[in-house]
């Protein structure tokens, strides 16, 4: 399994925090955005990982991540001209992609779960993560039937069809490239990643499971906010929990010592 990580965009929501940076630059609690589905990407054991960021920003992206080295992986750099869409990730990523499979994850969501075992079992087809929120109407949505099998996608749907936002983690195989390659633009002039889901789901091979634990996408100030304050309560809970470890390592130490 290779990874992408989509990092273009115009960020217009964010403006003018996103004038002179990109939008998954911008900090969230301790470190840059894209730090959260890197290492999403990295726990889930992805090793071969590729960025695309805008033109202006794809140095920056290079100077602050570099060749993945420092985290046992490799990552590689493309570049998307204009933000025509997230399903042109896999136009650009084609070489990358070769014949392997490839998760998608956008730059500024922010998950979680854990998903090392849905990628350690995907064999092929197409997997996405759905997560009911009080706003499905700004995202792409899945409808499920009573067995919470996929029967319906639509992207930004005009009325309420389901609860369940698509988040931004999609896993696909490598004939995911011909399908976005063969894709026309929508009315808003975009390449649909919910046009690549719903070829999978009429063939019978898409997989929608309904996540539980939190995520964010990290795209409007309030959003922006929300990441901040989750990952500054994430921090203290890993902080307090490594304290509790560290003094029953340090009592189980001295009982031992006692009975040398
Ligand atoms: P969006 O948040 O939908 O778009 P945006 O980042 O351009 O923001 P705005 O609507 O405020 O102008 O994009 C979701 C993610 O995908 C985000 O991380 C940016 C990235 N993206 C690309 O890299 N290329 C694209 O062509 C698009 C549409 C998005």
């Amino acid at each position: 399994m290779k990874g992408i990580i989509l990092c273009g965009g115009a960020g217009s929501r964010l403006y003018p925090l996103t004038k002179i940076t990109s939008k998954q630059l911008l900090p969230v609690y301790d470190r840059p955005m894209v730090f959260y589905p890197l290492q999403t990407l990295l726990s889930a054991g992805i090793r071969e990982i590729l960025f695309i960021a805008a033109p202006e920003s794809a140095g920056d992206f290079l100077r602050l991540l570099g060749s993945g080295k420092e985290y046992g992986a490799k990552f590689t750099y493309e570049i998307q001209d204009r933000p025509e869409g997230l399903a042109q990730a896999f136009i650009i990523g084609q070489n990358f992609i070769d014949d392997d499979n490839v998760a998608l994850i956008l730059g500024d969501n922010i998950f979680e779960d854990d998903f090392s075992s849905a990628i350690s079992k995907f064999k092929s087809g197409g997997h996405i993560f759905a997560k009911k929120v009080p706003d499905p109407e700004r995202f792409g949505v899945v409808r499920f039937n009573e067995k919470m099998q996929a029967e319906e996608i639509v992207e930004k749907p005009l009325g309420r069809i389901s609860d369940y936002a698509i988040t931004g983690l999609y896993i696909f195989d490598s004939r995911v490239v011909e399908v976005a390659k063969n894709l026309e633009k929508s009315a808003r002039g975009e390449y649909e990643i919910t046009d690549v889901q719903n070829w999978y789901l009429r063939k019978g091979e898409l997989q929608a499971t309904a996540i539980e634990g939190e995520w964010i996408d990290a795209g409007t100030f309030d959003s922006l906010l929300k990441a901040n304050n989750y990952a500054a309560r994430k921090h203290a809970q890993e902080a307090r929990q490594e304290k509790t470890q560290n003094t029953q390592a340090q009592g189980a130490r001295k009982i031992a010592n006692q009975n040398v």
